[in-house]
Parts: C-alpha cells; sequence; structure tokens
C-alpha cells in the first residue's frame, strides 16, 4: 500500500509508534521514526531494516521539527505522509494543575501538532503531489475522565486542528485525519495492571467497559493509519475514526439484571 512513499512517525522508540512504523515498513514505506529517546529509536529502526531511518527529536523544540524534516529529505528525498504519534498523559484534579503541567502537555499533545505537521505540509506543497497526514488523538476526544482536563483539551484540540487543516490545505491534494484510539496493549496499560490490587480483577473490569472485551494492539491501529497513508484512502479528509472496540458506543458497561419489561408494546 506504501511502496515508494516515506512516512514520518513521532514518538515511535515503543507503544504506539513502533506499531505504526511496523505497518508502514511491511507496507513498503521508507519510514523516519522521531524520538525523543533516540538510542532507542534508532535500535527500532534498525530492527525495522534499511528503508527505516531512526532519529533524536523533542517534537517541543522547534529546531529539532526543522531537522526532522531536513534529514528526512536528505535520506529518502521527499515526505509522504506523517503520523503525529508523540504523546504523553497525566491525571490530576482540576483544582491543583499547574500552569507547568497544563503548558507541558499542551506543547507534546497539541502545539507540536501544528507546527510539525505546518513544516510537513510545506514541504508537501513543494513537491506538488499532495500527502497525507494522521493524527492521533483519542477516546478522549468524545469522552473523558476526571483529572485529565488539558490532555481532554489537547486530544480534542487536534480533531480540530486536524479538520482545519484538511479543509484548507484539499486544494493542494493534502489529506489530514484522526484516530481515536480506546485502551491500546502500551506501556500505560502494563502500568495500570501493575498498580492494581488485583491484575485479573484489573483486566475484567477494563474488558467489561470494551465491547470486543479486550484491549487494541499497537498493530491494529497501524493497519488503520497505513490505510489512512495510502491512496486507497484518496476521498476520506478531515475525519476522525474512532478505533476503540465498541468503547465510545456503549452507554453503560452491562446491566446487573436483565430488563424482563422492555417489551415492545402498543400504548393502551
Ligand atoms: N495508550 C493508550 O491507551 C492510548 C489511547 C488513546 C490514544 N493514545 C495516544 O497514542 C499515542 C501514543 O501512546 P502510547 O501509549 O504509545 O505512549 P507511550 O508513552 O508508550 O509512547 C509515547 C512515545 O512518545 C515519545 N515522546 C514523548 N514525549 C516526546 C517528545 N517531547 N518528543 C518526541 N517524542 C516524545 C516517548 O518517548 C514514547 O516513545 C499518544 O499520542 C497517546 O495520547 C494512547
Amino acid at each position: 500500500m506504501l511502496a515508494n512513499k516515506t512516512i514520518v512517525v513521532t514518538g515511535s522508540a515503543g507503544g504506539l509508534g513502533e506499531g505504526i512504523a511496523q505497518i508502514c515498513y511491511r507496507e513498503g514505506a521508507n519510514v523516519v521514526l522521531a524520538d525523543l529517546h533516540g538510542e532507542r529509536v534508532r535500535q527500532v529502526a534498525a530492527r525495522l531494516g534499511v528503508r527505516a531511518l531512526g532519529v533524536t527529536c523533542d517534537v517541543r523544540n522547534a529546531e529539532h521539527l526543522s531537522k526532522l524534516v531536513e534529514q528526512t529529505v536528505k535520506r529518502f528525498k521527499t515526505i509522504d505522509g506523517l503520523v503525529n504519534n508523540a504523546g504523553i498523559n497525566f491525571v490530576k484534579p482540576f483544582l491543583e494543575t499547574t500552569a507547568e503541567e497544563w503548558e507541558l502537555l499542551i506543547s507534546v499533545d497539541l502545539r507540536a501538532v501544528f507546527f510539525l505537521t505546518q513544516l510537513v505540509c510545506r514541504q508537501m506543497v513543494r513537491q506538488s503531489k499532495g500527502g497525507s497526514v494522521v493524527n492521533i488523538s483519542s477516546v478522549h476526544s468524545q469522552s473523558v475522565l476526571p483529572g485529565s482536563g488539558p490532555y481532554d483539551a489537547a486530544k480534542w484540540g487536534v480533531v480540530g486542528l486536524s479538520k482545519s487543516i484538511a479543509v484548507e490545505l484539499a486544494n493542494e491534494g493534502i489529506r489530514v485525519n484522526c484516530i481515536s484510539p480506546g485502551l491500546l496493549n502500551t506501556q500505560i496499560w502494563r502500568d495500570i495492571q501493575a498498580a492494581a490490587p488485583d491484575a485479573a480483577a484489573c483486566v475484567e473490569y477494563w474488558n467489561a467497559n470494551i465491547p470486543i472485551a479486550r484491549v487494541i494492539e499497537p498493530t491494529e491501529i497501524g493497519e488503520l493509519a497505513a490505510f489512512l497513508l495510502s491512496d486507497r484512502s484518496a476521498c476520506i479528509t478531515g475525519a476522525n475514526i474512532f478505533a476503540d472496540g465498541g468503547m465510545t458506543s456503549q452507554l453503560i458497561s452491562r446491566e446487573p439484571y436483565v430488563s424482563k419489561n422492555l417489551k415492545p408494546e402498543l400504548g393502551s
């Protein structure tokens, strides 16, 4: 699906970014993996193979972003796709969250998406052959949890920003879409289980809150990202696709009893 395309994936030293990079590579792309953790991301790139390049990049740093674009073009000539995946999260009561904490989260999860997409889209416009941007939002772009205000704001913001750029750059052949994943099998899921007093009960609880009754593998999101990066999705732009196993479609996890009285009846 992605032969002869060069795709940049941020936050790809592990977790979801690594899964997305794996599938893009399998589909024939040249893949540039960018992450704060340079050593780790170069190891991931080396494991993928000769069409992968690992780059140290703090997405908050304007100079790093320019260098990322320069290094990509130097090595592979063009940029055809970008996945803004790098992200951080924390949970803290709204009334206690500080300006520094707000700014840190917004700078990684929202501000960096704006400025890296701008640099990459300028390059795509120069190349005159369009391109595709995939922004990783979250189920938090629809439903939220207490204590995640900055994350919720950033992930809703990413969807609005994506729609805006999609509309503005459609005439350049550039498409911009979001993926909103549900709970993923990455470090955060391992941390949730480790913090639980009973790991099995924790898994059962979360599975009950996900209609497909399991967490999602990074490579499953990678399959969707590869489709959105490919020419097969040429008519899709400005979309936010929930890849959440049904999580945001479900009102409550389960009924404690069978609602026997709820039969279709004509009124008397
Ligand atoms: N894990 C989930 O359940 C879940 C659900 C929905 C959405 N998401 C989103 O998916 C994305 C990836 O999540 P994950 O679970 O793989 O997280 P993760 O913490 O396992 O991986 C995130 C990667 O981003 C990198 N990173 C962090 N700050 C960076 C910076 N300033 N510059 C460059 N790289 C940086 C980290 O080094 C790490 O490799 C995030 O945007 C997250 O919000 C995750």
